[in-house]
């Protein structure tokens, strides 16, 4: 299990969330923008679409959303098992979720500005890789249980 986010991560992170998501299309849009200069990134995505119709734009909108529930680990689990399940089916590994992190948080910076400052960047970034480890090692069990 993750490490516990510290009272002034998620202080920071649920207070700036609001504003985050007020600007969600925005910077999702900046976020797939640089995502998807890593083409075997894009081609993950390029695949998901195809089977799903739908575009994954949701996962940068989830993040934010998620983001604002790091401290009720409850409210968030039916929509991990979700996640992680589409993750699995999309063959999403561990080493793709740097690029994630990379592509997510400067693009914040892009569309916020000043107003995204290093302390919120931190706190955003500390917050995702909590998600993510909750993401990487459900995820890890599931390609388990498949493999058996
Ligand atoms: C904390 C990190 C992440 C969160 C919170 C997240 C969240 C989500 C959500 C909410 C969905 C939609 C699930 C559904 O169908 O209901 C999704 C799907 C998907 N995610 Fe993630 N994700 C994360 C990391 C990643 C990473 C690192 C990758 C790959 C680089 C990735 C690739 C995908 C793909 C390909 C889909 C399927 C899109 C489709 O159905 O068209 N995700 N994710």
């Amino acid at each position: 299990m993750s490490k516990p986010l510290s009272p002034e991560t998620m202080a920071l992170v649920k207070a700036t969330a609001p504003a985050l998501q007020q600007h969600g299309v925005e910077i999702t849009t900046r976020m797939y923008q640089r995502l998807f200069v890593d083409p075997e990134i894009k081609a993950l995505f390029d695949m998901a679409a195809h089977e799903s119709g739908a575009q994954p734009k949701r996962l940068a909108a989830a993040i934010l959303a998620f983001a604002q529930n790091v401290d009720k680990l409850d409210v968030l689990k039916p929509a991990i098992e979700r996640i992680a399940a589409r993750h699995v089916e999309t063959h999403i590994k561990p080493e793709h979720y740097p690029a994630v992190a990379n592509a997510l948080l400067p693009a914040i910076r892009d569309i916020l500005g000043e107003a995204a400052t290093d302390e919120i960047l931190n706190a955003w970034g500390e917050a995702y890789w909590f998600l993510a480890d909750i993401l990487i090692n459900r995820e890890a069990q599931l390609y388990q249980t498949e493999a058996a």
